[in-house]
This record gives C-alpha cells, structure tokens and sequence, in this order.
C-alpha cells in the first residue's frame, strides 16, 4: 500500500467521519444539490441493471437507494467507521439482505473478475483519492462493469475558485447551528479569513497544471507523527477524463458539473430557497438540467459526474 493510500485510509477511519458524512445533506447545501444530481442520474439509468458495485460508498447515500430499489449491491469502502454506519442505515431502511459490505481500497480490485456488475458507481471522489493510481482505478472500475459506469471525481477547474476563496464553504452552509465543528469553524473564522486574505497566484496555478491539492512532503510529515491529515488528491480536467474512459472501452460518455449553477447564487438566497419546499423542487430540476451542459461541466462545485456505457 503506497503512503498517499495510508494517508487516506488513516483520515477515512477517524471514529466520528460515518456520523458526519451521513449528514452533510442537513448541514451544506452544496451537497445537497450534488447528490441531488447524482439520485436522478441513477434512478434514469437503471435499464437492465441487477447487480451494482459502489466504490466508495461512504454511509451508503447511494448503496442504500439502489438496495431500495430492488438492487444487488456490493458495497466497498475502505473506512470501518463509513461502512458501520451505512450498515446501521441499511438496517433501518430494511434493506441489509441486498447489501455486501466490503472493507478494502480501490487500488485493488482484483476479487473482481471482468464484468461482475451491471453497473459499476464511485461518486464523489473516492477515484481521486487513489492518486497517484487514478488512471489505474478507473480502468479497474470500467474492467468489472458489464453494462454502464458512473463516476464523480474531484473536478479541477471546479476546485480552484475554492482554492482561491477561504470562505466559499459558507456560501453553501444550511444550518448555521449545526453541531458539525466544520460549520462552526467556518462561521467563527469568516472574518478573520479576510483579513488575512491575500490573493496568491503561484498554488493556482501548479493546481491549474498538476491537479495536485495538498502538499505530499507536508502530509507525509503529519503521518509519521501519528496525525490524520488530508490526503492528496488528484483534480481531473474534463476532457482528461473523458479520454481515460473512452481508452478504456466506454462509449457514449455524458460529463456534468453537479453545483455549477448553485455556486453563482449567494448563501441568503440559497437559504431562502432551500427554506421553501417549491421553490426547492424548482431550483433543484434547473440545477439539474444546467449542470448537464457540457460548457459548464468543468465548474460543478467539488466534482465532475461522468456517465458512460460499456462497449
Ligand atoms: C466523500 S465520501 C463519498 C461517499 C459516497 N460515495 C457518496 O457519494 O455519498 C468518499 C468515500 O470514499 C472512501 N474512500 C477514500 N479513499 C478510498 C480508497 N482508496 N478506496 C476505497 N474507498 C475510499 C472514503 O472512506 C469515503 O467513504
């Protein structure tokens, strides 16, 4: 196992990381709207599909909706604190008979023989903490599907407006009195971020040329101490990823950018929307019919969504 990979497995595994993630969609409205976009994708392509491999499938946000729709689903993820907390929601969804859990890393699949699964999924991110295997991730992925893949992955040109604004997340937060110490650090340390902000030209642009984010040296030193820091992860341009698809076999590719709408509107409005359950339903169907546009695919807010079938 590489270090990036220890790095990553060491943060996935922090105890309370399955209690969080399983409740993003109450606390940001950036995640609600990605995953808003990711259920719709799913639900309107599931023609000839009975078996479903989700890697990375976190607590289950998409493991579970598919068990629920009368799927067979494996579902792998190399945190333990992410996967009991799926399986706890699993159970409360009625669902536990239809899932297989599984512990283990995306960098290697080889339990898998070729075409395994109807469909193959990995939303977001899970790929882009593979680096610096990426490219062999997505290759193994296509290799177990037999009919359509769908993945998400860290976006490039979505994730440099981030880099370049320390205060984006508040934009996106729903519940300024949620217990989630990543709300209440944004909020207590919004000023002070300003202050402070100077624009810096040069890690924009080796993001904009590597894809990089995170420093290695740096979080390999907060390793070897025992610390949990963030991965490195690997940011994908568009046409990157569609090329790595198509040479892997997979044809009539649709790119998406899920938040390339939402991130132009500010947090007062968005609250304001997300607060009425019209006006909710309305701004999610625009979100989701602007963010397929392939001219703005590379501006989804964290991810961009690729779908693909089989050849
Ligand atoms: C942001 S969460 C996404 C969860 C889920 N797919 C969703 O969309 O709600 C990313 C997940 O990828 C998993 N992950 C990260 N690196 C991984 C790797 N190398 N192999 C398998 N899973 C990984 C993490 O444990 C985490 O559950």
């Amino acid at each position: 196992m590489d270090y990036s990979t220890r790095i990553s497995e060491r943060m996935w595994n922090l105890p309370d990381k399955g209690e969080l993630e399983s409740k993003r969609e109450q606390t940001f409205i950036d995640d609600i709207v990605q995953k808003n976009h990711i259920e719709r994708e799913l639900l309107e392509h599931l023609d000839g599909v009975h078996t479903v491999f989700d890697g990375g499938a976190g607590c289950g946000r998409f493991s579970i909706l598919l068990a629920r729709q009368g799927l067979q689903v494996t579902h792998f993820d190399i945190s333990r604190p992410m996967i009991n907390k799926a399986q706890e929601l699993a159970e409360a969804a009625g669902v536990l008979d239809r899932i297989t859990f599984v512990q283990g890393a995306l960098e290697d699949l080889s339990a898998y023989a070729d075409r395994s699964f109807d469909l193959v999924i990995s939303f977001d991110a899970p790929v882009s903490y593979t680096y610096p295997q990426q490219e062999k991730t997505i290759r193994e992925l296509v290799r177990i599907a037999k009919k359509r893949i769908m993945l998400s992955v860290s976006s490039r040109l979505g994730a440099l407006p981030y880099l370049a604004n320390p205060i984006q997340k508040n934009q996106f937060i729903l519940d300024r009195n949620s217990p989630d110490g990543w709300v209440q650090w944004c909020l207590d340390s919004r000023e002070q971020m300003i202050r402070d902000f100077a624009f810096r030209k040069e890690p924009l642009m080796e993001t904009l040329k590597t894809g990089l984010m995170g420093d290695m040296e740096e979080a390999r030193a907060a390793y070897d101490r025992g610390e949990a820091p963030w991965s490195i992860t690997y940011h994908f341009m568009p046409d990157e990823l569609e090329r790595i698809l198509a040479a892997n076999g997979v044809r009539d590719i649709s790119l998406a950018g899920p938040g390339a709408f939402a991130r132009t509107i500010p947090n007062e409005i968005l609250v304001k929307i997300m607060n009425d359950p019209a006006q909710k339903k309305d701004f999610l169907d625009f979100c989701y019919r602007y963010d397929r546009n392939p001219y703005v695919c590379g501006m989804g807010k964290d991810n961009l969504f690729a779908r693909g079938e089989i050849a």
